[in-house]
C-alpha cells in the first residue's frame, strides 16, 4: 500500500515534500540549515505532531553537522541556540520538545564521554535518523492495538490528517486504519475537510484514496449529521499533546466532534505515541494552544474568500478526557481512569525498540 514519505535525511540535506502544496503539486525541498527547517516547522511544509518531532531532530543534526565550533565548549553554545530556535517554531505539538529533549540527552551523554567532535557530529546525525527510523515501527504496533477496536465493515470518521505525511510512518489514526482495511475489515471513511487548512480534504484524502481504502469527503459542519445517522461504527483521531488525566489536544474541531460522538453512542478513540504524553501536565487546561494567522481562515490557497474582517484562528482543541473511550499507543491501550493508566504505558518497556 502507497505511504507518503514527508521527510528524509540525505547527504545533500534534510528533504521534505511541501504538504501545502498536496494534492495538487508534490514538491519537495532540500535544507542545509537548521534555521530553514524550523522555518518549515513553522509554516507548516511539515506539520502533525510525530513528523515535527522527527524534523526537530533532523534539525538539530544539521546545525551540529554544520557547526563551525572547533571545541566542545563552543559546540555547546551553538548546540543550545539550534535547540531554541526550532523550540520556538509551534507550541502545542508536545513531540517537538520531546524530540528535542532526545536529542540533548544524546549531545549530553557525548559530551560526558569526552568524544571528539567529529564523533559527536556523526552520533547526532545517527540520533536523528533513529527518531525517524522508530515512527514505523511505533505507527505499526499502534495500528495493530486499533485495528481491534474497529468494526469489521461500515463507516469510521477521523479528523484532519494523522497519516504517513504527519508522522513519518504508516500514521497513527491512519494508521489504524490501514491495518483494520489490510485485515480484511471493509471500511469506510468519513474525511472531514477540517477548515481552515484542509488537512482533511487535501492530505488524508490523498493518502487514503493512493492507498486504495474508499472514502467519503465531508464539509466540518456535516459532521453531526453522519453521527446521527447511526452508520458510523467508529471515530480515530491523532493527538497534539495527551494531559496526565487523559484530556487530549488535537486539531481544532476534535472536541465538538467528541462530544456529537458520545451524544450518539458512538465510540471515539485517540491513537498516539508515547512521544505525544506530556504527564507533567495535570489537565487539559494546560495545554498552550496556538493562534496562528487570520489570514489561514480569511484564505484559501492565497483567494480570498472573506472581507477584510478580525478572524481567529485557534489550531487546536482540547478534548476532555470523558468523552474519549480509548487511546491506542505503542505498548498498548489506555482507558479510563488514564492518571492510572498513561502513567503504566509511559514507564511500560518500549516494545521492538529499534536501538
Ligand atoms: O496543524 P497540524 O496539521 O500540525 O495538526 C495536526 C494534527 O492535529 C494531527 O491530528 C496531530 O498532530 C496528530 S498527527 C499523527
Amino acid at each position: 500500500m502507497y505511504v507518503a514519505q514527508p521527510i528524509e535525511w540525505t547527504d545533500k540535506g534534510v528533504v521534505m515534500l511541501d504538504q501545502r502544496r498536496l494534492p495538487g503539486e508534490e514538491i519537495h525541498y532540500t535544507y542545509t540549515d537548521y534555521r530553514e527547517v524550523a522555518k518549515a516547522i513553522r509554516e507548516m511544509v511539515i506539520r502533525g505532531a510525530p513528523a515535527i518531532g522527527v524534523a526537530a531532530a533532523m534539525g538539530v543534526a544539521l546545525g551540529v553537522q554544520n557547526s563551525t565550533a572547533i571545541s566542545a565548549d563552543a559546540l555547546q553554545a551553538d548546540f543550545a541556540d539550534i535547540c531554541d530556535a526550532l523550540a520556538r517554531t509551534r507550541p502545542t505539538a508536545v513531540d517537538l520538545f520531546w524530540a528535542l529533549e532526545r536529542m540533548k540527552r544524546r549531545f549530553h551523554e557525548l559530551l560526558e564521554s569526552r568524544e571528539d567532535l567529529s564523533s559527536i557530529r556523526k552520533a547526532i546525525i545517527d540520533e536523528a535518523k533513529l527518531v525517524h527510523l522508530e515512527k514505523l515501527a511505533t505507527d505499526t504496533a499502534i495500528g495493530r492495538f486499533g485495528a481491534e477496536f474497529m468494526p469489521k465493515e461500515g463507516q469510521i470518521m477521523t479528523q484532519c490528517n494523522a497519516g504517513a505525511l504527519a508522522t513519518a510512518g504508516i500514521g497513527t489514526a491512519l494508521g489504524v486504519i490501514r491495518v483494520a482495511f489490510e485485515q480484511g475489515r471493509k471500511l469506510h471513511v468519513l474525511v472531514p475537510e477540517t477548515r481552515p487548512y484542509l488537512q482533511g480534504a487535501r492530505l488524508t484524502a490523498w493518502e487514503l484514496h493512493r492507498g486504495g481504502i474508499p472514502l467519503t469527503l465531508i464539509t466540518d459542519n456535516m459532521v453531526g449529521h453522519f453521527l446521527k445517522t447511526g452508520k458510523v461504527g467508529a471515530i480515530v483521531t491523532g493527538a497534539d499533546r495527551i494531559a496526565a488525566n487523559g484530556d487530549t489536544a488535537n486539531k481544532i474541531g476534535t472536541y465538538p466532534m467528541a462530544v456529537l460522538a458520545k451524544e450518539n453512542n458512538v465510540p471515539f478513540y485517540i491513537a498516539a505515541p508515547i512521544s505525544t504524553f506530556d504527564l507533567n501536565l495535570p489537565d487539559g487546561e494546560h495545554i498552550p494552544i496556538e493562534e496562528r494567522t487570520a489570514e489561514e481562515v480569511t484564505h484559501i490557497g492565497g483567494v480570498r474568500i472573506a472581507p477584510d474582517v478580525h478572524a481567529a484562528h485557534p489550531a487546536f482543541d482540547v478534548t476532555p478526557h470523558r468523552y474519549i473511550r480509548a487511546i491506542f499507543t505503542e505498548r498498548g491501550i489506555a482507558t479510563a481512569p488514564y492518571r492510572e493508566s498513561l502513567k503504566r504505558l509511559a514507564t511500560a518497556p518500549a516494545v521492538g525498540a529499534v536501538r
